[in-house]
């Protein structure tokens, strides 16, 4: 039987004692039914990532074809890639950060307090609203139709990640991305707020505006589905070690940050064409392989990182891929990070927070997320 089968209930409890296994037995793994090799080191992660021209974004460039309306940041590669990533980073930096920060952070605390002290799903009830609350205030949408068919859409995206594994979800994979890029157009095309981002000057080329407008709607529903997983990951494994729960609040900076992102990080795979032959330690990769890098494995290789399955809140250094390297790093790591901080020392300062049920993992395999995670919150005393 396949040791890597991401959506079995074993691994969708625990995926981490798995990649430790094809680490030690199998580091670059061929795997059958995805037809994909499966790579658990960091050090062969690393040879990926910082290797775009080999390890392509583009599958064009394998034969395989690509729909129009998914060409753009995340399926293209050099020069293109460059040239929209350029546009979308000056836009990304003329936003007022600190302003959304602040925006997101009140938002938590009204949040919090219409939850009050009873149980709550930290997921459903907190994080899903929040989550999309704050791009929607970062690209100034106003309006995202009818709620319970955008939820479903969301759904859809995210769960459609692991169409590989299970055809099923191809479908209303695409279904919900037409169904959103109708809905977000209008928004993105002439956006309504004052301080949301702005595209700044558009390529004059017509092939590149239109990798624009599709970049803009991956970055929204990256800047949705990436955070949204991560924030449930790193809550439960706050939670589970009581973390939250103690007579101070607990310190949370950038570095105890990146060490839950490298230690419960929500991205478990990002996947890549090979262009030409090459190798991978020392497996033989032929052109038009799909190579599929595990960042959370890598993330725990102790090659790397010393007592990698514990939760170090001040490991230093720490370099964890937990938001990708080289030319496709995550445009939004900056912001996950202050937005996600702001949250979680608002949460702290204000409430003692435990467990009150078992997390329930939701069926995904590339990015890592929870159907539930109930909590129970009490203010500290003033
Ligand atoms: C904790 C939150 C986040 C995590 C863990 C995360 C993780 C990642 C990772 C691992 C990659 C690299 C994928 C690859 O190499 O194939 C990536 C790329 C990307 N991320 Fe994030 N991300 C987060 C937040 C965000 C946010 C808030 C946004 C948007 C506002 C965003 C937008 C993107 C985009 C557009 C790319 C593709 C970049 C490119 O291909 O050039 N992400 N992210």
């Amino acid at each position: 039987m396949e040791t890597f089968a991401p959506l079995s209930p074993a691994m969708l409890e625990d995926p981490y004692s798995v990649y430790r296994k094809l680490q030690s037995d199998d580091p670059v793994h061929w795997h059958e039914q995805l037809q994909a090799w499966i790579v658990t080191r960091h050090a062969d992660c690393m040879r990926v990532l910082e290797d775009p021209a080999t390890f392509v974004n583009d599958y064009r460039v394998v034969g395989d074809h690509v729909p129009e309306d998914i060409l753009g940041l995340q399926t293209l590669d050099a020069p293109e890639h460059g040239q929209v990533r350029d546009v979308l980073l000056r836009a990304i930096r003329q936003v007022d950060l600190p302003g959304w920060v602040a925006q997101c952070r009140a938002n938590a605390g009204e949040l919090l307090e219409k939850l009050g002290i009873a149980n709550f799903d930290f997921v459903t009830e907190f994080n899903d609203p929040l989550t999309t609350a704050s791009m929607c205030l970062f690209f100034g949408v106003k309006d995202l139709g009818d709620k319970p068919t955008y939820w479903a859409a969301v759904r859809a995206l995210v769960l459609g990640m692991d169409s590989g594994l299970e055809p099923s979800r191809a479908q209303p994979r695409t279904d919900a991305r037409i169904h959103v890029s109708q809905m977000l157009e209008p928004w993105i095309r002439q956006p309504s707020s004052p301080g949301a981002l702005r595209l700044l000057e558009l390529p004059a080329d017509e092939a590149l505006r239109r990798y624009v407008f599709n970049s803009v709607r991956m970055v929204f529903f990256a800047g949705i589905m990436s955070p949204g997983s991560t924030l449930s990951c790193v809550m439960r494994a706050l939670v589970e070690r009581g973390l939250l729960d103690q007579d101070q609040p607990l310190t949370i900076d950038n570095k105890v940050y990146n060490e839950l992102v490298r230690h419960s990080g929500a991205v478990q795979v990002d996947a890549r064409a090979c262009a030409h032959d090459t190798t991978i330690g020392s497996q033989r990769i032929r052109a038009g392989d799909q190579v599929l890098i595990v960042p959370a494995a890598a993330n725990r290789d102790p090659a790397v990182f010393s007592t990698p399955e514990d939760l170090v809140l001040d490991r230093s250094p720490n370099p964890h891929i937990g938001f990708g390297r080289g030319a496709h790093s995550c445009v939004g790591a900056q912001l996950a990070m202050a937005l996600h901080v702001a949250i979680l020392q608002e949460l702290t300062a204000r409430y003692r927070i435990r467990l009150v049920g078992e997390p329930v993992p939701r069926p995904t395999g590339t990015l890592r997320g929870f159907d539930q995670i109930l909590l129970a919150a009490h203010p500290r005393k003033p």
